[in-house]
């Protein structure tokens, strides 16, 4: 947890409560976070997710690693630390668009188990629905769209997720997409089905 360095600071009460703001939304509010190695997919899932959505006349969000890296986060490389600032402000991003009566999706690695848990302890039970998006590292560098395994694996690449540092695979997550062996479509889809049968989407 980074430390509160303000002070002299309160907390204030609005008027209008996250209550208020879903009810004009039509559904519930909820926060999508794939997880997965590079390449697994996840920016290209969210992506249909969040379109499928959009045509159900769901209000949503997409928070995009690479995107995210441009801008908010332009000042955070991968060192251990600066990933964990990654998914620290990208949590409470999250937060304040549930709060705005959305459902985001994020696509961040996400590689430590405990930067993911912490993310998971901002919300109530039900809000934070984490989905691996799980693709061997076989698959991912088979893949290879932006060529970063081969650089990493010349070396050119430091700490590079899977290859030299760490991908902690979630233990309980609620939702796991085979993008090993299924399309895009079909994993958008299962993820569409999810929030129907828990009732945050009609
Ligand atoms: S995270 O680990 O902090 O969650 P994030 O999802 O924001 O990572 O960014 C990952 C993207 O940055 C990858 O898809 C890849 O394009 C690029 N990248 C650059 N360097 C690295 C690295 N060392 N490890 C992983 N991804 C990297």
């Amino acid at each position: 947890m980074t430390e509160q360095r303000s002070t002299n600071i309160t907390w204030h009460e609005h008027n209008v409560s996250r209550a208020d703001r879903s009810r004009l939304k039509g559904h519930r509010a909820a926060v999508l976070w794939f997880t997965g190695l590079s390449g697994a997919g996840k920016s290209t899932i969210a992506n249909e997710v969040d379109y499928k959505l959009n045509q159900a006349n769901v209000h949503t969000y997409l928070l995009d690693g690479d995107n995210i890296r441009h801008g908010l986060n332009k000042n955070l490389g991968f060192s251990a630390d600066d990933r964990t600032e990654n998914i620290r402000r990208i949590g409470e991003v999250a937060k304040l668009m549930l709060d705005a009566g959305l459902i985001a999706s994020t696509a961040f690695i996400s590689p430590y188990r405990r930067d993911r848990d912490q993310v998971r302890a901002l919300f109530a039970a039900g809000e934070f629905i984490e989905i691996h998006v799980d693709a061997s590292l076989e698959t991912c560098e088979g893949r290879d769209a932006k060529g970063l395994y081969a650089k990493a694996r010349r070396g050119e690449i430091k700490g590079f997720t899977g290859i030299d540092d760490p991908y902690e695979a979630p233990e309980k997550p609620e939702l796991v997409l085979d993008s090993n062996n299924k399309n895009v479509e079909q994993l958008a889809d299962e993820v569409v089905a999810y929030l129907r049968q828990r009732g945050i989407i009609g």
